[in-house]
């Protein structure tokens, strides 16, 4: 199996950059903010090997793996280090967040491992084919590389010492940081972060003034306090937002009507870069617009008397790109929905569509949407989303899937081939969710405990539409998701899925361009 020739070909970019790196290993990438985790790579052609040198600023066992999802489970992991007995290293995989398991086949191959000032550096090889159902398949997209290390060589719990970066292993690009860039703090001001188990802030802000138009071309974290910060997101407010304010989100203020993502960070992400070739238009026309920052602060301990001051540094060029990026918001209509997930469901699945015939009644021609990123979102109940693409009323793709979905990380993931919604295509959301372990019913609602199912696609050219959700009308399912038998719920399922759906369109001014179509949820997804 290991001798097949893989079926892709790829256009390796060497930069000027590389020659000074070894040449075996030209690409270089760290792992994590604090530049501690430094991975360095490379391949002869795609039919080969490929070698990664590990290195880590720590003395201890150091890990590293390939995950299909971001986080540990399913993902093909090697750990090793220099101990006190000289060096190990074997080949694992994970099957959740434990102890990964070691591999009976041992795919890789340790070629040097040293301690250097401090600095663990681990060099192994592998065959870019995968050798066993245990190894993961590296293709030319883009991969979750995951990293864990320990203090010591006794290889235990990795606590906060561990992250994830998306890297294309086969198809890098390196970085390039324009000339004249520069970035905007959009941060917390040193707030009090209650003791609650889950705390949304919000802070409705003007940006600072940038003149014209400006594109935003990297979206990096800046976190003060690892362990609570959960998941930020950045709003583009309607016109008739005009005063700015700091408070806890979702109490009924006019800011809570500022929906349109312009940029987000979840916990287990790190710095997202837009393509080349496109960035989020920032200032010009729009330079009256308030912004509001949303962070959801996870503090199970209870901790008190925190105070934060994270957010988003936005890195903007004068120099500006090709396209605007736009963000869409498609999925069920966040918020108080009739759409009741009864509990002990291992698998409930809801519905949501967006038909894009109607965007030419906002806005004449609707040019075709290159869809490159997407950034799906449910709370603690959801378990997969998968976001259907149809023309003629026939699947014909995917613009999102991901069967593993898992609260703790929510990352906007690059698509590995930008994929074109034309107009009159449809979009159908559809959420997993397991309510095993529940005993009522769960409503959809803003609320960690509440459900949502919105799937946010990033695309280009931006066009003046930020929504298009959908609102399913139950008021004629007759059953009641509090009282249901555990062998009527796949009937209550079939019933909501047939309920008709209101389509909801909004341009930026929110208030305007409203789309009310009631169509029936009629798709089936492969
Ligand atoms: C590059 O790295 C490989 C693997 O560690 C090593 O064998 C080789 O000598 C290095 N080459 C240079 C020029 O440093
Ligand atoms: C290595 O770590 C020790 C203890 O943390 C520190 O005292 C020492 O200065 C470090 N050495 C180098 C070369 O960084
Ligand atoms: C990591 O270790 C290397 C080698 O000792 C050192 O040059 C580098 O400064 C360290 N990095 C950090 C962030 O401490
Ligand atoms: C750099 O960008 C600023 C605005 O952000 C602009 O005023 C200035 O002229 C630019 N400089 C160059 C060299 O492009
Ligand atoms: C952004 O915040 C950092 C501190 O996190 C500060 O050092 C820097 O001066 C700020 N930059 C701008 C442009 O506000
Ligand atoms: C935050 O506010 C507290 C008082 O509430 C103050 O002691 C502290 O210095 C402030 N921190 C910053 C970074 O401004
Ligand atoms: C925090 O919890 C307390 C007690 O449960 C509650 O009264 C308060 O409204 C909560 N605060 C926020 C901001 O959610
Ligand atoms: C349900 O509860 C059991 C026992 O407490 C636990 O092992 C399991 O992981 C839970 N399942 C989910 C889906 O939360
Ligand atoms: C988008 O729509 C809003 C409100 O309808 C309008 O103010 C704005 O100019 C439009 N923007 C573009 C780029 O068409
Ligand atoms: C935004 O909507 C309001 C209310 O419908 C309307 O009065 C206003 O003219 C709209 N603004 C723009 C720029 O379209």
């Amino acid at each position: 199996m290991c001798s097949l020739l893989p079926s892709f070909s790829l256009l390796l970019i060497c930069t000027a950059g590389s020659w000074a790196m070894n040449v075996t290993m030209p690409f270089m990438e760290y792992l994590d903010q604090d530049r501690l985790v430094c991975l360095k790579w490379g391949f002869d052609s795609p039919a080969g090997d490929i070698t990664f040198q590990l290195a880590v600023n720590t003395t201890g066992w150091v890990g590293f793996g390939l995950s299909p999802n971001g986080d540990m489970m399913g993902a093909d992991i090697v750990i090793g280090g220099l101990g006190p007995k000289g060096s190990y290293f074997t080949d694992r995989y994970s099957t959740g967040n434990s102890m990964p398991k070691v591999d009976m086949q041992q795919s890789y191959t340790l070629l040097s491992m040293s301690e250097n000032q401090n600095q663990t550096i681990m060099t192994f090889r592998r065959s870019i084919k995968a050798c066993d159902d245990k190894d993961f398949q590296i293709t030319a997209q883009p991969i979750k590389l995951i990293y864990a290390y320990g203090k010591t060589d006794d290889i235990s719990y990795h606590g906060g010492r561990r992250g994830t970066k998306e890297v294309n292993l086969l198809n890098y690009m390196p970085r390039t940081i324009p000339a004249n860039s520069s970035y905007l703090n959009v941060t917390m001001n040193n707030i009090t972060v209650p003791s609650n188990t889950t705390y949304y802030h919000c802070k409705v802000m003007k940006l600072p003034k940038l003149g014209e138009k400006h594109h935003i071309y990297q979206i990096e974290p800046v976190i003060e306090h690892r362990d609570i910060v959960h998941h930020m997101l950045l709003y583009r407010c309607p016109l008739y937002v005009t005063n700015p304010y700091d408070k806890p989100c979702y109490i009924g203020d006019i800011g809570d009507a500022c929906f349109e993502v312009v940029a987000s960070w979840g916990v287990g992400g790190g710095v997202y870069e837009l393509p080349e070739n496109a960035a989020i238009p920032v200032g010009g026309e729009d330079s009256e617009r308030l912004y509001r920052l949303e962070i959801h602060y996870n503090n199970p301990e209870r901790k008190e008397g925190i105070k934060d001051s994270s957010g988003l540094r936005l890195h903007y060029t004068a120099k500006l790109r090709q396209h605007d990026v736009g963000i869409m918001t498609t999925g069920i209509l966040p918020g108080n929905v009739k759409y009741d997930i009864p509990p002990k469901a291992n698998q409930f699945h809801t519905y949501a569509i967006c038909n894009t015939a109607h965007f030419s009644k906002l806005l004449d021609p609707v040019p075709d949407l290159q869809v490159f990123a997407v950034l799906l979102h449910t709370h603690l109940a959801g378990r997969k989303v998968r976001v259907g693409h149809f023309r003629n009323g026939k699947q014909i793709d995917f613009l999102a899937l991901n069967e593993n979905y898992n609260f703790e990380l929510q990352q906007t993931v690059s698509l590995g081939s930008i994929k074109k919604i034309k107009q009159g295509d449809e979009i159908a959301v559809e959420c997993t969710y397991s309510t095993a372990n529940r005993t009522s019913v769960t409503q959809m609602g803003l609320a960690t405990t509440d459900e949502m199912c919105l799937a946010f696609l990033f695309y280009y050219p931006a066009i003046n539409i930020t929504s298009c959700i959908s609102i399913p009308d139950t008021k004629g399912v007759q059953m009641d998701a509090n009282t249901i038998p555990q062998d009527k719920i796949a009937e209550y399922e079939r019933l909501l899925k047939k309920a008709p759906q209101t389509q909801v369109i909004l341009d930026s001014n929110v208030s305007t361009g409203l789309g009310y179509l009631m169509l029936t949820f009629l798709f089936c997804l492969i």
